[in-house]
């Protein structure tokens, strides 16, 4: 799935409860409670793959209004020689938020001999069964998944830390950091690749904003439901009691940002409690949910240059809807 950001290197580590170690449950409060109380409240998108909103999100790739999700599969399709030819054969391959894997296996088909895989997502559960099924295809390939929030700093395993390593960043989830927390996850990709090393990223393009939008705003409303998903969590691990029929969901382009904004807005006054806080709305008010940046290619591989990064090649579909980018860590 993709995870996703705010603010990926410096984010300083927060008050994990010691009775639940392992989860990011302990995070999930503090950030929901914080992300409340501002005066223009949000919540962080990365929250949104629980196993339901993963299954959403799924949903959503496959949606007539979503283009980005074929149009990057059909490039990675169509140049798939010529990425296997740069990749090279006996890569560690090392994925972030990553889904269903759907589109890793349109690139694992066409690299030679990859030796080993380490997808990383944020979803347990959903990491846990597409691992197994892509091991079930994969026989030779050796895999390795981490549960882990990529926007956090992360230990990758000892046997992916040597070698060639390529990274794999499809699905525009760059485009869910802000472009300053962009720079700065993408140095952490150059260091974790190495020298030398190649990183394979899916950037969405600016274009018309009623495509856009509609990519974010669908007919059927699974989007919809993706993002009102977001407080049936709240209401579900932290005791809240959001009224999930007192909030709309909202789509806009933000041109002076170039950024797809999406929103719950309250539609009427309210109150609502989170763990023992109360949080007041006015009828009209927002949560920010997720920012989904667009860049032009070159605005891309300017923004990649800076954090240390050759473009080697990017391919983009002939509506110029999706680009994707072919990067050397210098
Ligand atoms: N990386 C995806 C994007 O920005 C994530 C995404 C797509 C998304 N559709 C969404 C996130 C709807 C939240 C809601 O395009």
């Amino acid at each position: 799935m993709q995870g996703t950001p705010e603010t990926p290197t410096r984010r300083p580590s927060r008050g994990v409860p010691s009775d639940d170690p392992e989860s990011t449950r302990g995070s999930f409060k503090d950030d929901v409670l914080r992300g409340l109380a501002k005066r223009r409240k949000e919540l962080p998108c990365k929250y949104f793959y629980d196993q339901a909103g993963s299954r959403l999100f799924d949903e959503i790739c496959g949606l007539d209004e979503y283009y980005p999700t074929r149009t990057e599969t059909a490039l990675l399709r169509a140049h798939g020689a010529e990425i296997g030819d740069w990749i090279g054969p006996g890569a560690t391959l090392i994925e972030f938020g990553c889904g269903s894997l759907l589109k890793t296996r349109v690139l694992l088909d066409s690299l030679a001999e990859p030796a080993i895989f380490v997808p990383i997502d944020i979803s347990a559960d959903h990491l846990a069964a597409a691992a197994g099924a892509l091991a079930a295809d994969y026989p030779g390939l050796k895999i390795i998944p981490l549960t882990a929030d990529f926007t956090r700093p992360l230990d990758l395993p000892p046997e992916a830390a040597s070698g060639r390593r390529a990274a794999f960043f499809p699905g525009s989830t760059i485009g869910n950091f802000h472009p300053a927390d962009a720079a700065l996850f993408l140095e952490t990709v150059a260091g974790i690749v190495g020298p030398g090393g190649d990183f394979l990223i899916g950037v969405d393009l600016k274009k018309d904003e009623d495509i856009l939008v509609r990519a974010y705003d669908d007919a059927k409303g699974v989007t919809r439901r993706f993002n009102l998903n977001l407080l049936v969590r709240v209401n579900r691990e932290l005791g809240g009691d959001f009224d999930l029929g007192a909030f709309e969901h909202l789509a806009l382009y933000n041109g002076d940002e170039g950024r797809i904004e999406m929103h719950l807005v309250s539609t009427k006054a309210q109150t609502v409690r989170v763990a023992g806080r109360e949080f007041r709305f006015r009828r009209g008010e927002a949560i920010h949910t997720e920012n989904s940046y667009k860049y032009g290619a070159d605005e891309f591989r300017i923004l990649a240059g800076k954090a240390g990064f050759d473009c080697v090649h990017t391919w983009i579909d002939e509506r110029d809807l999706f680009s994707v980018h072919a990067l050397r860590a210098v």
